[in-house]
């Protein structure tokens, strides 16, 4: 096959694991269990179940059958010769996965550093790591280099192949981790403080970050899913592929929580570490266990491979669009991409104390809510913000823009029962219903409530 042709995954579950990689990642590690904890516990968690089911899956299956339908990269995808302004949603997509990429390499980066020092015991802390230009930006680039060098392989030969390889270890290791710290004596006390309902704390913010997060976590409004099924044959069920990777992706984001909170209790530790609890209160727990040194280096692979298979994805979708509109072959749209990427995360590898105005000084406002230092406001515009935004206009293109006999035929095409009767309804009517009423209504909702307008 030359590098210029299109590729193809080589098998239905080869698509299934690539996509579940590019869900699972960091959001559902790090990132899930501090805002569950930040946000409510339970009552959070219900809301973050509710956007997923009644959102965040219509949605994937929406995404995966544009792509399927046009076989084409995020841009293409989006087939509109009338309504030109329509062509904004793919770029805004493109943007925001490069957007969160380049912050996303940065914490990658740190994970893989702490792999190394948990395994080798290396006397280094969390603050001194992040605040030394020298540890941030190699780990970065390295990270990258990685992401670079699978990508380039290709469709199959790279992601499908890393992924198929790489799930089934991760889901062995999180079991195993699991296991190991919801018996510690003291784990119930961690159960309670991750899932106990607090309906208090839920407010329009609240609900935006149950969104913001279900949406990330799904890869959702980057076109990951759209360019993903763009690669995918005609005969796989796009809806049981979506289901099963969006119950593995819900699945492994409570369950990151589990094994974490237990341990922080059994410990003694004080859970309110947010964004840094993964780095800072979890080592000392490892380093108080017997072969704690192995049992951390397996959690920080765990966290590695996960932020792999997920920026794999989303580098996937600029590489696509130039391979699909400029014609460039995928080694060059790698190269060239790669290194712009990499420039891209140089502020924010350093935003985290070896620059002083990105770390400290820089600041949002958004609508009441204060974000400082670059990584936290790029994590917030684009990780919550664009990326809701992305989707509603992905939901309003679909149900309203796009040819709708065409793309229900596209999903009923592997899925007969899409057309069907079941118990008193027809999915594919409820399915319209949901993408060209009630998501867009909801996040539209959700946006005017935090803006005041409501
Ligand atoms: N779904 C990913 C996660 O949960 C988010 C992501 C997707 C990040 C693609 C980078 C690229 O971590």
């Amino acid at each position: 096959m030359s590098t210029n042709t299109r590729g193809q995954w080589g098998t239905k579950i080869g698509f299934i694991m690539a996509a579940a990689g590019s869900a699972i990642g960091l959001g559902n590690i790090w990132r899930f269990p501090y805002t569950v904890s930040e946000n409510g516990g339970g009552a959070f968690v219900l809301i973050y179940i509710l956007c997923v089911l009644l959102l965040g899956f219509p949605l994937l299956i929406t995404e995966i059958a544009l792509g399927r339908m046009n076989q084409k990269g995020t841009v293409s995808a989006f087939e509109t010769k009338k309504y030109t302004f329509l062509k904004i949603i793919p770029f805004l997509a493109i943007l925001t996965s490069f957007m969160i990429l380049s912050y996303y390499v940065v914490i990658a980066g740190w994970i893989i550093g702490f792999l190394f020092i948990t395994l080798f015991k290396i006397n280094v802390n969390f603050t001194e790591f992040i605040s030394d230009a020298k540890y941030t930006l190699s780990f970065t680039i390295l990270f990258f280099l990685a992401t670079i060098f699978i990508v380039k392989a290709g469709i199959s030969k790279g992601i499908e192949k890393t992924s198929k390889i790489m799930m089934p270890l991760f889901f062995i290791i999180i079991l195993g981790i699991a296991t190991r710290t919801m018996f510690l004596d003291g784990a119930l006390a961690g159960i309670k403080y991750y899932l106990q309902p607090d309906f208090s704390k839920i407010t329009g913010n609240v609900f935006l970050s149950a969104l913001g997060q279900s949406f990330l976590s799904l890869s959702l409004g980057m076109g990951v899913l759209i360019t993903y099924g763009s690669y995918l044959d005609k005969k796989t069920n796009i809806i049981t592929a979506a289901f099963w990777v969006t119950i593995m992706d819900t699945l492994i984001a409570i369950f990151a929580g589990l094994m974490i909170f237990p341990a922080i209790f059994a410990f003694g530790k004080e859970p309110q570490a947010g964004p840094t609890l993964v780095f800072t209160i979890l080592p000392e727990i490892f380093n108080a266990m017997p072969f704690g040194n192995i049992i951390g280096a397996l959690f920080f692979l765990l966290l590695s491979i996960a932020a792999i298979t997920s920026s794999i994805s989303v580098f996937e979708v600029s590489t696509a669009h130039a391979i699909d509109q400029y014609k460039w072959s995928r080694q060059k749209a790698c190269y060239i991409l790669g290194t712009i990427g990499i420039i891209f995360a140089i502020p924010s590898a350093l935003s985290t104390g070896a620059n002083q105005f990105l770390s400290t000084e820089l600041s949002i406002n958004f609508f009441g809510k204060i974000q400082t230092g670059l990584i936290d406001i790029l994590d917030f515009s684009f990780g919550t913000f664009f990326i809701v935004i992305t989707t509603l206009l992905i939901s309003i293109y679909a149900g309203w823009f796009s040819n709708l006999t065409h793309l229900k035929q596209e999903i009923t095409e592997s899925s007969p029962n899409f057309n069907k009767k079941i118990i008193g309804v027809i999915p594919s009517q409820l399915f319209l219903i949901l993408i060209r009423w009630i998501i867009p209504l909801i996040i539209l909702i959700i946006l005017a409530d935090i803006m005041n307008l409501i």
